[in-house]
């Protein structure tokens, strides 16, 4: 039933010469779900596209329970209706003129089950996303949460070996999409299936994902656990994009371990986790996360420092502060409902080390 597929070396031009999926490899284990994760435009949609057949690849193999559905060296590619795979889409792609229960029943009827099977795996599939007492209802006359939990039925009533979800919840008001996407993860979960799932957006991937993949203009950066990406981003980038926005600029003038010790513009120097790859000499961007300041730092702690309060944004229920730190303007995030500090005044902070990472200048995301 639900296999494991290998994506390796994927590469898509539809211009040659102009790739949109650049040399993308990874794999996701038979039950597991990772959730592709990137701004508009970064090649997820293709890439899932490529794995349901609907795209042709131009580069890299892709395998699904270790038989191989596409490599264009060997000028294999099976058809999408071969590879057993179920997709749903962004747009309700149910069909119009049928029933709830027909339009589930539509995957079926090529596969020659009985009756009674085909009654029992529909029933199933309908229990499964609680639409059971609409089996007999035109599509047209459901909400958007459940024309999109048809067609996600639809696309499990054959046991497909893998799911393909591109942005199934993005129709969807902002309510219905929150509710909606924990209900996903726990159908996926509850068949076991197989999952890839394409969004660009970050709490989506964060609450349906095992593992998220980080795309950026055709290429793969980073496939982690959710905890893994907030907490080392691999670059400057992922960073950015999961929401470390601080950055301080450096140069690194040691290395200890893992650590480097980064001087910054005002001169003073911060631990910060370090490439080992990063000379000293080198340039430096360190990020850390608004919510990763420790506005109440133990007298011996690492990265410890007092700077100004510029400005006080109170949110009601946390304040974020803008300060001035090391010659850089940066945001600390203080949570509960009455801030401790005044504009104008100095905070005393500090910097958990292993929560700040540098990367390289060079490599700065624009
Ligand atoms: N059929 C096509 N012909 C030419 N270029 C295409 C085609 N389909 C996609 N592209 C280009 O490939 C790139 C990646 O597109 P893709 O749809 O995979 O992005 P995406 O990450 O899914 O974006 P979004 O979040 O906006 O859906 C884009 O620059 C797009 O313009
Ligand atoms: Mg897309």
């Amino acid at each position: 039933m639900s296999a494991e597929l290998k994506v390796s070396g994927l590469g898509k031009a539809f211009t040659a010469g102009r790739a949109v999926v650049d040399d993308v490899s990874f794999t996701v284990a038979a039950g597991e779900i990772v959730v592709l994760l990137g701004p508009s435009g970064c090649g997820k949609t293709t890439t899932l596209r490529c794995v349901a057949g609907l795209e042709h690849p131009t580069e890299g193999e892709i395998s699904l329970g270790g038989e191989v559905i596409s490599a264009p060296a060997k000028g294999i590619l099976l058809p999408p209706r071969l590879r057993n795979v179920g997709m749903v889409f962004q747009s309700y792609a149910v069909w119009p003129h049928l029933t709830v229960r027909q339009n589930v029943a539509y995957p079926l009827k090529t596969r020659g089950l009985s009756r009674a099977d085909m009654d029992a795996k529909i029933r199933q599939a309908l229990a499964l996303v609680d639409l059971e007492s609409y089996a007999d209802r035109s599509v047209t006359q459901l909400s958007g949460g459940q024309t999109q939990r048809v067609a996600l039925a639809r696309a499990m009533v054959y046991e497909p070996r893998l799911l393909l979800l591109d942005e199934p919840l993005s129709n969807l008001d902002a309510q219905l999409r929150l509710r909606l996407r924990d209900e996903l993860r726990r159908i996926i979960k509850a068949v076991g299936l197989t999952a890839l799932y394409v969004t660009h957006e970050q709490t989506e991937a964060v609450v349906l994902g095992d593992r998220i993949g980080v795309m950026r203009d055709g290429k793969l950066l980073q496939l982690a656990t959710a905890e893994d990406l907030y907490n080392r981003p691999a670059d400057l980038f992922v960073a950015g994009f999961t929401g470390a926005s601080n950055v301080v600029p450096g140069t690194v003038r040691a290395h200890h371990g893992a650590f480097g010790e980064i001087e910054t513009a005002s001169g003073a120097r911060l631990s910060a986790w370090l490439n080992e790859g990063t000379p000293v000499g080198e340039r430096v961007m360190v990020a850390v996360r608004p919510e990763n300041i420790d506005l109440v730092p133990a007298a011996d702690a690492p990265n410890r420092v007092t700077a100004r309060i510029l400005e006080r944004r109170y949110q009601g229920t946390h304040t974020i502060y803008h300060l001035d730190l090391y010659g850089a303007r940066i945001e600390a995030l203080e949570m509960g409902t009455a801030p401790r500090h005044a504009e104008g005044g100095d905070v005393t902070i500090a910097l958990p080390p292993t929560l700040c990472w540098a990367y390289p200048a060079a490599e700065i995301a624009p």
